[in-house]
């Protein structure tokens, strides 16, 4: 835990080495959207399995790999699978890369991942922008020693930091307006995390409901806590998978997960597109 920063430090310098390009904007990709990491331009992918201390992924649908290059002139890192509290790692073993992406330089974190519908209107292919988090993992990425160091903008870093617009309102309202010149509308949504790797109950999602969550998911939080930590700025977009337990009469299967993925996944790719160019500030 000590070496933390050494470390993310060692695995943010070996990928640097690897490409000229300096990514300004990091994207994380979940469950079933990995293709867009197809995208890139004047690309270099590494495997996990070659960066100094980073974890590797054990899921189905999420080969693990770090893409780096250009996505509409924007200079990029795209990680391509993440790792989950639910394999069995720990807290700083699960937000190693998005220390990693804000240690290259990133300033800019889209956060993807596939959820769960709470909301009756969240119907299986929709996009939603994420407005907030309700963290119900029992845990914290930040937890441990402060280290002051992974500061990347000026006052982040800090022992005890804001969350009061952990997700970038700037940049959820572009992505608002961006699939609206596409001709879809986004809805926008509170994402409720939970361990897993179970899916919840009917009891559980009735609950959730009632505590204001709209998506539910086991993963985005704790990248999310780390990256204002850091100071990075945040979108985060769930594509909804599956209704969440109860909703419908239907019960919830990961290869249903991963199909839904890959169906969205062209209109994911051309917003994620659409979006990035606007998303950096100089
Ligand atoms: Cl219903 N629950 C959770 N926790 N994660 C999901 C999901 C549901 N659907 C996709 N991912």
């Amino acid at each position: 835990m000590s070496d933390l920063y050494t470390h993310a430090r060692s695995a943010a310098d070996h990928l640097l080495a690897q490409t000229k390009h300096r990514p300004k904007l990091g994207i994380i990709l979940g469950s079933g959207l990995g293709d867009f990491a197809n995208s890139v331009e004047d690309a270099v992918a590494v495997p996990y399995s070659e960066i100094p201390h980073f974890p590797q992924s054990t899921v189905e649908g999420h080969s693990g790999r770090m893409v780096l290059g250009t996505i509409a002139g924007v200079p990029v890192a795209v990680m391509q699978g993440r790792v989950h509290a639910y394999e069995g790692y720990r807290m700083d073993e699960v937000t190693f890369p998005a220390r990693v992406l804000g240690l290259m330089g990133v300033q800019t974190l889209i956060v993807t991942n596939a959820a769960g519908g709470i909301r009756a209107d969240f119907a299986p292919g929709s996009i939603v922008g994420i407005s907030d988090h309700i963290n119900l993992t029992g845990t914290n990425a930040a937890l441990g020693r402060n280290e002051p160091r992974f500061a990347v903008t000026q006052g982040s870093g800090l022992r005890f930091f804001d969350m009061t617009t952990a997700y970038t309102p700037r940049l959820l309202q572009l992505a608002q307006e961006t699939a609206q010149q596409h001709g879809w509308s986004m809805q926008t949504g509170v994402y409720i995390a939970v361990l897993g790797p179970s899916y919840e109950t009917p009891a559980e999602i009735r609950a959730f409901r009632t505590l204001g969550a709209d998506l539910v998911g086991m993963s985005t939080v704790h990248e999310v806590i780390v990256a204002r930590h850091m100071g990075m700025e945040v979108l985060g977009l769930s594509l909804v998978t599956n209704a969440a337990a109860g909703v419908t009469s239907e019960s919830i299967d990961h290869s249903e997960v991963m199909e839904h993925g890959k169906h969205a996944a062209e209109r994911f790719s051309a917003l994620l597109t659409a979006i990035i160019p606007k998303a950096v500030t100089e």
